[in-house]
């Protein structure tokens, strides 16, 4: 063979392996989100999620554009991660047009979206964990699915970190001053064993699949770090529009013990629906490892 052909054939293996190389690193890219986990389908009750479009959310009649338990893992989470980035981008609209109150049927104008949070949730939460850890103090903190609020802005620590998974409510938060990272809570950049505190409000009913985001909090948790949680309380998705990103599963007296199979509840404390303005009942929670507490 001719110097001139095997430099060629060279040429040639070389190009092979650089389209290789791409399409490894595209596919990788691409499919990153679905080695995180399976959804949770024994948690959640797909049967009831339909697909909604975001433009539906608000009207009377929503639009059910398909059932969930007709598409795939990846296709789920796509649509999963478009609502709630639309979704956001629309609360955002909202707040910078000046009727954001109003959606919350409320006299005075509002800076934040999620503010039955801000005004109930977190205050008590924050009187939960007085009265149950008086003297804790916390270092490294992690607040995931934060949205426009923070419940750092009610417990000082040296080093808060904010995650949401809606690129724009990490720019809200970032524009006033907290450092945000825009991740899953299924899969997150934290370090292990690094944050004394995390936080997640109204967030564990959303997510996709509960079992893998529980590992995540778990992983990055010191051993005797604390999980205060808000979700919904004592109240039937029935009674709600079913939508990808929003509601999910539901959290009552029979089931909260196995929702948290890993975890002691250390306290908790019931939001009723009357206090919020536009709300739902809602509990706190103070979760700690249960491999840790028991041991102690
Ligand atoms: C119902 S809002 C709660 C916002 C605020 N924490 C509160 O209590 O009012 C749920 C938030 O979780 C975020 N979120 C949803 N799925 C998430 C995920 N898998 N990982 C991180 N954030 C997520 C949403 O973008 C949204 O900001």
């Amino acid at each position: 063979m001719s110097n001139r052909s095997k430099s060629n054939i060279r040429r040639l293996k070389n190009r092979i392996q650089d389209i290789t190389n791409n399409i490894s690193r595209l596919y990788s890219r691409t499919f990153r989100r679905t080695s995180t986990s399976a959804i949770d389908t024994v948690d959640i009750d797909l049967t009831r999620v339909g697909n909604v479009s975001v433009d539906a959310i608000g009207a009377t009649e929503s639009t059910r554009v398909g059932n969930v338990t007709e598409m795939s893992n990846l296709e789920i989470r796509d649509q999963y991660e478009d609502w709630t980035r639309e979704y956001a981008q629309r609360n955002l609209k909202w707040l910078e047009d000046g009727v954001a109150h109003e959606k919350y049927v409320m006299d005075e104008k509002i800076d934040v979206w999620h503010i039955a949070t801000e005004m109930f949730i977190f205050p008590a939460l924050r009187q939960l964990l007085n009265d149950t850890l008086p003297n804790r103090t916390f270092v490294n903190g992690v607040e995931i699915g934060c949205g426009t609020v923070t419940f750092f802005d009610h417990l000082n620590i040296e080093n808060p970190i904010l995650v949401d998974l809606a690129p724009d409510y990490c720019t809200f938060m970032a524009s006033k001053g907290w450092k945000v990272l825009n991740e899953n809570i299924e899969n997150l950049s934290i370090d292990s064993d690094s944050q004394d505190i995390v936080v997640c409000s109204e967030t564990l009913n959303v997510v996709l699949s509960l079992e893998t985001a529980l590992k995540e909090v778990e992983r990055i948790l010191t051993p005797d770090g604390i999980f205060l949680v808000n979700v919904p309380w004592e109240f039937e998705l029935a009674e709600y529009d079913g939508m990808l990103g929003s509601h999910l599963r539901e959290f009552n007296e029979h089931n909260v013990e196995e929702k948290f199979p890993r975890w002691d509840i250390l306290a908790r404390g019931i939001i009723p629906q009357t206090v919020k303005p536009n709300g739902i009942p809602t509990i706190n929670l103070i979760l700690a490892r249960s491999d840790v507490s028991s041991s102690n």
